[in-house]
Parts: structure tokens; C-alpha cells; sequence
């Protein structure tokens, strides 16, 4: 079905058929029926039961299976229940902000078809913490879920700290994990916390104030990093030494990407924001094994970024991921993408 439909909804400017899918699929949500329907006329229907072979031990968490949903879909946690139904083991929400806000005007949403790519610069819209909370109530507590939290665009670099410290409070009680994001190229500075003494104070500070959560509400939520994929080799290790020191949980790599080399003769890669999909695939590959070969299993690693076939994610598998997840390889193949992936790894995942 998702075949057929494509064709309509890219049709739309790229926003718009964004929006118009999740709220169909947040309407589709809040009925158990519909969402098995909407699952069914998709085609992924028959993944929605993963073989237990498929499931993945990581950060204390049993993922039923490793192919997980990117931040950035689903920002508001509105669409849940239908997203997880389309065969993904685990959905990342997110990125939310304290407060809510617009995130940078339109347009800010492009795709460029001929690499199956996209450019975004929609700069963390956010519905803010307090209705993102109340979304994912709705949401079956059977799915693992992890939140992806940011820092409002209108906070200092330098009060960064104190809106993690809020989101990390905010998310607590409904998070299987939450994922911090310094890395977003579309929030001003945002990626200079992956610098060395930035990240250090923000990791420190998290790291506290979950210890605290911890002994208030007895669950211990596990932290995980998301990275940008222009770093270089003494940039990674220099994290991934961060990383170790601050006890974090998981390592994600990578976010949407500022380089432009493999597109650069498309009519749209002048357009500012981070690049996902396939000219993405080996930048977030060479990061990928460049943590790996730090971190020696230390820390599990997700692997993302241009993932548009088994192949590209079993590539992310050897270079050292334990878990992957996929965005924009979702947009232009819908759910196939997945079980394609799942078949392929039926027999070695979860090793
Ligand atoms: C439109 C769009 C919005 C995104 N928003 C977020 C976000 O809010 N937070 C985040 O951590 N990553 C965000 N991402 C990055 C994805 O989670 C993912 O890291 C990246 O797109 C690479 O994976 P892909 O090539 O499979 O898309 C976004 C990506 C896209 C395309």
C-alpha cells in the first residue's frame, strides 16, 4: 500500500505530507483497531509479532528487535501505538524542548528524490514538555521508548545545562531511555556541547541529577548520546573518553550531516540543514566503527544514517552498532524497509 501512496504524498511540499501523515497516524493511535487495520493496509502487519531470535539486550533494555524508529518523526509522541505497529522494536521520540516553540520558519523541509535524501532545518519545533507528557500517556507501555531530549532555541549556550536538567526531569517516569542531543545542526551553537569541557559539565550534570531521580523513584533510566557525523577521529575519541569518564549508558551516530560533497551538483544542496538519507550512509558508518574501535563494546552503539537497505544496515552492524535506526529510508520506502531489514538479519541479530 505505502507504495501507492507515496507518489500522492510526495505530491505535497515535504511539511505538509509530514503532517498530514502523523496526525492521521496520531487519530489511528487511540484505537487499538485502527492501528491493526492501518498496520495491515501497510503491509506490516505480519512483523508486528518479531521472532524472539530478534530481540536485543542493550543498556539493561530488551529491545524486540534492533531496527528502531529515529528522533525527529514523531516529535510530539502522538503517533505511537501506529508507529510501532509498522514493525519497528523500539521508537525514539523526540527531540522535545522545555518550553514549547516553532522551530525555524518554513519552508525548512526539502527533498532532493534523485539520492532518496532530504535537507531539514526545522530547528527543534516543539510542542514542549508538558503536552509531550501527556501524549505518551497514550501510548501502550508495552513499547520501549526512548526520549529524545533538547534545549529551546531562546536559552543561552551557557544556561544549556539547566534545560536538559528539565527534560531529563520531565521524561523520567515514561522514558526506557533518553538520548541527549548536542547535535543537531539546526539549533545555533547547539553543537558545540559535543566540545570536550561542554560536554563534560552537561554529562556530569545529568548524570547527577539522575541519581538523584533514581533513588527518588527506584527506576534507573539509562543515558545515551547523540552525535553529529562531521567530527573528526581526535573529536570521537575525545568523546568517547567523555563518554566512559560520565558512565554513559549508549552512544548515538550520527544526526543529519552539514556536508554536502555527495550532492553537491543537486538544485537543493545550497539549502541550509542537515542532510539524511544515503549521502549520508558512510560519514555515519566511518563514525560509527571510529567509537567502536574507542569504546570495544564498552558502550553500545545505535547506528544511524542512510540506512535505505539491508545491506546499509548490516554495514552499520559490522562497524560495531548493537542497535540501528532509520528516518529517512522510512520516508521513501515506508514499513518494507524494515522487515527487509529484520529478514536479513533474522539469523545473526541479537548476537
Ligand atoms: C526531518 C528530520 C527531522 C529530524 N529531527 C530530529 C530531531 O528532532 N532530533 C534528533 O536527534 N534527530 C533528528 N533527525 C535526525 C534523525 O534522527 C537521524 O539521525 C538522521 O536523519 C540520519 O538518519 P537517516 O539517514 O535514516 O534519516 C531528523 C531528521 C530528519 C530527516
Amino acid at each position: 500500500m505505502y507504495p501507492l501512496l507515496r507518489p500522492l504524498l510526495f505530491k505535497l511540499r515535504p511539511e505538509t505530507s509530514h503532517d498530514l501523515v502523523m496526525n492521521t497516524l496520531g487519530l489511528v493511535s487511540k484505537s487499538k483497531q485502527l492501528t491493526s487495520l492501518c498496520a495491515m493496509l501497510v503491509g506490516a502487519k505480519s512483523q508486528s509479532r518479531p521472532a524472539p531470535t530478534q530481540s536485543v539486550q542493550a543498556m539493561g533494555i530488551t529491545f524486540p528487535n534492533p531496527v528502531g524508529l529515529a528522533a525527529g518523526l514523531d516529535k510530539q509522541a502522538n503517533a505511537c501505538n501506529a508507529l510501532h505497529k509498522m514493525g519497528f522494536g523500539w521508537l525514539e521520540l523526540g527531540t522535545v524542548t522545555p518550553l514549547p516553540q516553532p522551530g525555524n520558519p518554513k519552508p525548512r523541509m526539502f527533498r532532493l528524490p534523485e539520492h532518496q535524501a532530504l535537507i531539514n532545518r526545522l530547528g527543534f519545533n516543539s510542542v514542549g514538555l508538558t503536552r509531550f507528557v501527556n501524549n505518551l500517556a497514550r501510548a501502550d507501555p508495552e513499547i520501549i521508548i526512548g526520549i529524545n531530549i533538547g534545549k529551546n532555541a531562546a536559552t543561552p549556550l551557557n544556561n544549556a545545562i539547566e534545560d536538559y536538567l528539565i527534560g531529563l526531569r520531565g521524561v523520567y517516569a515514561q522514558a526506557d531511555y533518553v538520548a541527549i542531543n548536542v547535535s543537531s545542526p539546526n539549533t545555533r551553537d547547539l553543537r558545540n556541547l559535543q566540545q570536550h569541557q561542554a560536554l563534560n559539565q552537561l554529562l556530569y550534570a545529568l548524570n547527577l541529577e539522575r541519581q538523584k531521580l533514581t533513588d527518588s523513584t527506584g527506576k534507573h533510566v539509562p543515558l545515551v548520546v547523540k552525535i553529529a557525523p562531521d567530527l573528526d577521529r581526535r573529536q570521537i575519541d575525545g568523546i568517547a573518553a567523555i563518554l566512559r569518564r560520565n558512565r554513559i549508558d549508549g552512544v548515538a551516530a550520527t544526526n543529519t550531516t552539514l556536508a554536502r560533497r555527495s550532492v553537491e551538483q543537486h538544485p537543493l544542496a545550497h539549502e541550509v540543514g542537515g542532510l539524511s538519507g544515503p549521502p549520508l550512509d558512510d560519514a555515519a558508518t566511518a563514525t560509527v566503527a571510529a567509537l567502536y574501535q574507542n569504546l570495544q563494546g564498552e558502550i553500545p552503539i545505535i547506528g544511524i544514517g542512510g540506512i535505505d537497505s539491508a545491506q546499509a544496515a548490516l554495514e552499520k552492524f559490522q562497524a560495531g552498532a548493537k542497535l540501528v535506526q532509520i528516518y529517512t529510508g522510512f520516508i521513501y520506502q515506508g514499513p518494507r524497509l524494515i522487515k527487509a531489514v529484520l529478514d536479513a538479519l533474522a539469523p545473526a541479530a541479537g548476537k
